[in-house]
């Protein structure tokens, strides 16, 4: 199947492990060229060859110099995957049921809202002139909030809205805005010795190795197993090619059947 990305410019951010490397990849399959962003890069990512941005997306300009960056490079752009997000989850956010302080608050928003709300729009122009895409990445938390601090999963259902109205308000200049919606995948967020899946389990009193066999069952995934982030990286490839024009505004979810709605 040909997804018309060969030669495409495409820009994900977070993309130093986990989902957003497999994004890179999966582009890179495709032919296309992948401007890579997140604060360090890794072994992995630096193997894919990919040109690697730093950013600090959580910053109040990090996402716009980011962007004027990548554009300095080079002007052309098909393509935005917001990808970076997440965060850590204290056993103090854990353990509030207001999921953390105000200053958590503002760090979750900053990350999982903020940061694809400022790069989407310094990157807008350039999206325009090549009648784009943007794919957003969020949780299945934004619609089911149990399971990780409330800061989070707010921030999640803020970022579909905010990507359900700019789809409204630029698809007639060609450019679609969609979003992919995983459950629990297997990536350093919940594999890492410092990553959410980590906190979790200490703060429900399991080791880690327990808590990653039992969460996909806990968290309804009919497949009973972590998603594969190369299954994320498909659907956000479909999502981002010019094959695809009816899809705008959608919200597809990968989530091994987690989200037990219509
Ligand atoms: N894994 C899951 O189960 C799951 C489920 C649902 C949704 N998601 C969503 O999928 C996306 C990717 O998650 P993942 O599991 O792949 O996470 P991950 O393994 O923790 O990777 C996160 C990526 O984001 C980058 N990043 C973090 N903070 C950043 C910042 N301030 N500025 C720039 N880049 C930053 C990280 O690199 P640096 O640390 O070097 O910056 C890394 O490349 C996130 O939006 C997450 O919320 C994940």
């Amino acid at each position: 199947m040909d997804l018309e990305l060969d030669g495409t410019r495409v820009l994900v951010t977070g993309a130093s492990r986990g989902i957003g490397l497999a994004i890179v990849q999966a582009f890179q399959g495709e032919g296309a060229e992948v401007i890579a962003v997140s604060r360090r890069t890794t072994p992995e990512l630096e193997a894919t060859g990919a040109t690697f941005v730093p950013a600090d997306l959580a910053e109040p300009d990090g996402p716009r110099r980011m962007v004027e960056k990548v554009l300095e490079l080079d002007p052309r752009l098909d393509a935005v995957v917001n990808n970076a997000g997440g965060g850590t989850a204290s056993a103090e956010m854990l353990a509030d049921p207001f999921g953390g302080t105000a200053a958590t608050w503002a760090s979750a928003l900053a990350l999982n809202l903020v940061a694809a709300v400022e790069t989407t729009r310094a990157a807008l122009p350039a999206l325009v002139r090549s009648r784009g895409a943007v794919v957003n990445i969020s949780s299945r938390n934004a619609r089911d909030p149990r399971g990780a601090p409330l800061s989070y999963s707010a921030a999640k259902a803020a970022l579909n809205a905010f990507s359900r109205g700019l789809a409204e308000q630029v698809a007639e200049s060609g450019v679609r805005v969609n979003v992919v919606t995983p459950s629990g995948t297997h990536t350093p967020m919940l594999t890492g010795e410092d990553g959410f899946g980590a906190e979790l389990a200490t703060h429900l009193g399991l080791d880690h190795e327990t808590l990653l066999a039992v969460l996909p069952k806990e968290a309804g995934m009919l497949t009973s197993a972590l998603i594969d982030p190369a299954e994320i990286a498909r659907a956000v490839l479909l999502l981002a090619s010019p094959t695809m024009p009816s899809a705008i505004g959608s919200n597809w979810t990968v989530d091994g059947g987690s989200l037990k709605v219509a």
